[in-house]
């Protein structure tokens, strides 16, 4: 009896042991996961004269960048668009052209000195790509589609992908684009004429519901109701994702069964369901279409997947379509109205240089702030080695409002700069390089058709209810909307359409 005691205890112990190594073994791999390697890579760029402020374990920076963000709101660029030539907020954002910072345990590289940015943004290695972090926690919203993937599964996306926003298939939408807008501009009618001739509207939901409307047209086709439930869970999916954009990069996160991340893992099923249904749907009908999600499904089907790689990459790519073109025209578009209201003698002018107005709302309200990336080996650009595993990060406002390339009044709203077209690599509202936007002829051809058709039928100024307010979400959106004061041209005003 005593012997099988003896022995069950120290059976007892040997497995204490194991799991006491075990737990060592995980604090050790946490330890270096995070704490010894960023400070690796942070030692790196230091020896190199690049510094920034000390972060704290888990979240690195995330909460003195809060509290520069509630302080701050990019106000300045807004205050001088709408007043007048101030000079103050040029010098006000001159920052450091390069330093580090980190989001939770990731490490990132701010780059905004010019000959850096060219380096980085025309790089074509497929080394330097989107970085891992976004596909992680953007995993719900993006899945492995192109607009994070890297490597060969981006370039095998983005041959399929890329002949259908060519300029000729671009010409091809433009009855959708109409026929979007025509619903707006029926329901602005409405509301101008229930208001007595002139109507307070806060626009942004119209254009959310205008870019959703034609995406969802573009992508589905005769369809498109069936695209309009996608859209909105995808929206309402967007939403959870935007509210935690600074979380991203605390180790962990995505994974805790928080009330947001139950939500989000519930619509990420029911737009996989949905998607599915429609291609399923789209398998039985007789009658051809060739719009986008038609396109998908060919290069899909052309590709050597296996059933469920192939339900992947539609669903993927579809979300990343959705997600790519919905928001940011909106925003750009609401924008670019706002600054048109604000600014009433290029109003008058728009209805003949439209391009440029669209140009310089893209340059001060770049809807994407941030083009970014990720070292997966050792690079070096503009002479700074990067090591493998650093993000890069450039800032597109700062870029657009560089006092060196703009001149003292780079935040005016003054389109006659675009007068020669863009001379400058650093206006790219679009990205450049190898993964330049895809929809950027559709993006300048969608923005034209609905501003030349609003601004043929409409006039604008600001209400008085506007709280102007950029703030950054996914997009550089206004915080508070754009509330507008909208009236009907009279017949002898000219129609430009
Ligand atoms: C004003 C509207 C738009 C703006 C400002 C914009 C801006 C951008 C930017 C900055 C990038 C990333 C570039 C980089 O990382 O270097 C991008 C990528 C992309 N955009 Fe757009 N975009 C707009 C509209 C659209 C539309 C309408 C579509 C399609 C329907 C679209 C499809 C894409 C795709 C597929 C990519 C990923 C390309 C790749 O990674 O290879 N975009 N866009």
């Amino acid at each position: 009896m005593k012997v099988l005691d003896l022995q069950f205890g120290n059976v007892k112990i040997l497995l204490s042991f194991a799991v006491l190594i075990g737990f060592v073994e995980v604090l050790v791999s946490l330890y270096k996961r995070l704490v010894v390697k960023p400070e690796k890579l942070r030692e790196m760029l230091r020896k190199q004269g690049i510094s920034g402020p000390p972060p704290t374990l888990l979240l690195g920076n995330i909460r003195e960048i809060k509290k520069a963000q509630a302080q701050s709101k990019i106000k300045a660029p807004l205050i001088s668009t709408i007043n007048d030539d101030d000079e103050s907020a040029a010098a006000a954002t001159t920052t450091s052209e390069v330093f580090v910072f980190s989001l939770g345990n990731t490490q990132i590289l701010h780059v905004t000195q010019p000959d850096v940015v060219r380096e980085i943004t025309t790089c074509t290695s497929l080394d330097l790509g989107k970085p891992s972090y976004q596909h992680k926690e953007l995993g719900p919203l993006l899945g492995r589609g192109i607009l994070t993937s890297n490597g060969d599964a981006w370039s095998h996306q983005r041959n399929i992908l890329a002949p259908e926003f060519y300029m000729t298939k671009v010409k091809g939408m433009m009855n959708l684009i109409t026929e979007s807008t025509m619903m707006l501009l029926t329901s602005w009618n409405g509301r101008i004429e229930k208001e007595g001739g002139i109507a307070d509207i806060k626009i942004d939901g119209d254009m959310r519901s205008f870019s959703g409307d034609f995406i969802s047209r573009a992508c589905f086709g005769s369809n498109y109701s069936k695209g309009e439930d996608i859209f909105l869970k995808l929206r309402a999916l967007q939403e959870i994702m935007s509210k935690k954009s600074l979380s991203m990069g605390i180790p962990g996160m995505r994974y805790l069964p928080t009330k947001s991340n139950r939500n989000a893992w519930e619509l990420e099923k029911e737009i996989h369901n949905l998607i599915l249904k429609a291609v399923k749907e789209r398998k039985q009908e007789a009658a051809y279409e060739k719009d986008l999600l038609q396109m998908i499904l060919e290069g899909a089907q052309s590709s050597n997947f296996s059933q469920q790689e192939t339900d992947q990459f539609i669903v993927d790519n579809c979300k990343n379509i959705y997600q790519a073109g919905f928001e940011t025209t909106a925003v750009a578009s609401t924008w670019c109205l706002m600054l048109l209201a604000s600014n009433q003698e290029w109003q008058d002018r728009v209805r003949a240089e439209l391009t440029m107005v669209i140009q310089e709302t893209l340059r001060l309200y770049p809807p994407m702030a941030v083009v970014s990336r990720e070292a997966f080996e050792d690079m070096i650009f503009g002479g700074i080695n990067i090591p493998k595993g650093v993000n890069l990060w450039t800032l597109l406002l700062t870029l657009h409002t560089y006092p060196k390339i703009w001149g003292p009044y780079a935040y005016k709203f003054n389109p006659q700069r675009f007068s020669n077209g863009s001379s400058t690599h650093l206006y790219m509202p679009f990205g450049v390089g190898p993964r330049i936007c895809l929809g950027q002829n559709l993006a300048m051809v969608e923005l034209k058709m609905l501003m030349a058709l609003l601004l043929s039928n409409f006039s604008f100024s600001l209400s008085p209810k506007y709280d102007h307010s950029p703030t950054l979400r996914l997009v550089i959106e206004p915080e508070h909307g754009v509330q507008l004061l909208v009236k009907k041209l009279q017949d002898d005003d000219s129609l430009l359409i």
